[in-house]
């Protein structure tokens, strides 16, 4: 009887602190796009890391991969004044929001976690402006990255390629045994992100710097930048009649499936295949993009955080920095994203092949120059240059009256126009 008295009392009293918390806690609001079922998995260990923080999660989902949508939604709440307390966004558009004055400084946070001693060079100069960290990145995603279904291969006696020129011989094959070469799904950005491995691909990393982080008007007018096109839009054959429209998630599923061999699309696509239950190297394949084996085309995730009025939000904000910065989320979220740690201290093994690969190629690639920034996936540069780009290379995509020739004088007008 004794006992049970005591046991109630003290649930009682826990039970008062933590309703005196919840009283007290804030909610912080995070705008993002991960709502696909491996992403969602991914941000599920964002929440808890917050939550740990003591702090609550208001979630401000806006579905659309790539962030399309999202941005669009962000932008609108920023010009009404109203921004959510953090969003995830690329860096180039936290300078641009930072320029205005809008962004907290979370320089302090990183001084307390010694973030300049966890990051690599690239990431440190990425997420800092005049010296100081702007944004809190979260993982780095590969682009050039291609999933292969295994079972769909050896049932027509291809091999892999490793080059576009393999590419099509193997695309040829796989045709006519009924499969479809390659998943596609006809987004814009979907168009180019399929873009951006052929231009590294074929034009090389030198050169996919001058057009793309440049836009080198003479380096869009040359021969090179024609044979990418063409390259580019002869993937086309090799895609299925229902691709307009389609979502990245719902195209990796064909590949699950077997209905398609292969897709290139950056390395959110393991998140997929991991909730889905499949490994790798068993049940499906991840090989660098034809031509890319020894570039990386990446794009880094990160949080900028808005100025708020509240000072609890203030606190709030550096405490969704410090979560995301933290090893255990690091290690969690990147396992269900499909990208890798930004934190260097993450050990490597708990991870799969895939991202090990990534790991891997990420110092190799650094090390040779191969290293490229995606302007699809916002790294390369700010909404301007991405919104002209990308409507040209997806109008060049869709239509097929316009040759390589007309795209390429297109391209060399926009580039003009955003270098002067
Ligand atoms: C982001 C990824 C996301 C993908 C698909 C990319 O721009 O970097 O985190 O999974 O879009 O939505």
């Amino acid at each position: 009887m004794k006992r049970f008295k005591v046991f109630t009392l003290s649930t009682l009293a826990a039970a008062a602190v933590s309703l005196a918390q919840v009283a007290q806690s804030t909610d912080v609001e995070v705008l993002h796009w991960w709502t696909t079922a491996g992403q969602a998995k991914a941000v599920a260990e964002l929440k808890i890391a917050l939550e740990n923080q003591g702090y609550g999660w208001k979630d401000f989902a806006v579905t659309g991969g790539g962030g399309q949508n999202a941005m669009t939604v962000l932008k609108s709440r920023v010009v009404a004044g109203d921004p959510p307390t953090a969003a995830m966004m690329k860096a180039p558009l936290i300078y641009e929001w930072a320029e205005e004055g809008l962004v907290t400084d979370i320089h302090q946070v990183a001084i307390d976690e010694k973030w300049d001693e966890l990051l690599p060079p690239m990431v440190q100069e990425i997420m800092t402006r005049d010296g100081k960290y702007i944004g809190a990145p979260v993982n780095i995603h590969r682009i050039n990255w291609m999933r292969v279904n295994p079972k769909v291969m050896q049932d027509a006696g291809v091999e892999v390629p490793e080059t576009w020129d393999e590419f099509f011989e193997v695309a040829e094959v796989l045709q006519a045994n009924g499969v479809i070469p390659l998943a596609h799904g006809g987004q814009n950005w979907q168009e180019l992100t399929l873009f951006e491995p052929v231009m590294l691909g074929v034009g090389g990393a030198d050169f996919y710097r001058k057009v793309f982080v440049d836009f080198d008007v003479d380096a869009i007018n040359s021969e090179t930048m024609v044979e990418v096109l063409d390259t580019f839009k002869r993937l086309k054959a090799y895609t299925d009649k229902n691709a307009p429209g389609r979502t990245w998630n719902l195209t990796t599923a064909m590949v699950m499936r077997g209905e398609a061999a292969m897709q290139i699309m950056g390395d959110w696509v393991k998140g997929e295949f991991s909730a889905a239950g499949m490994t790798a190297p068993e049940e499906y394949l991840c090989v660098p993009a034809p031509g890319t084996g020894d570039g990386f085309v990446f794009t880094v995730d990160s949080f900028g955080m808005f100025k708020q009025k509240d000072e609890a939000e203030l606190e709030g904000q550096q405490a969704l920095a410090a979560a995301i910065m933290s090893h255990d989320f690091q290690r969690l979220f990147n396992l269900a994203k499909g990208s890798i740690p930004v934190r260097l201290d993450v050990d490597m093994n708990e991870f799969d092949s895939c991202a090990q690969g990534s790991s891997a190629d990420l110092a190799s690639s650094g090390e040779n120059g191969t290293i490229v920034p995606s302007l699809a996936h916002r790294s390369a540069a700010g909404p301007t240059a991405r919104g002209a780009m990308i409507d040209l290379i997806s109008q060049f995509w869709n239509d097929d009256n316009l040759s390589s020739a007309d795209a390429q004088a297109k391209l060399a007008d926009a580039a003009a126009r955003l270098s002067s």
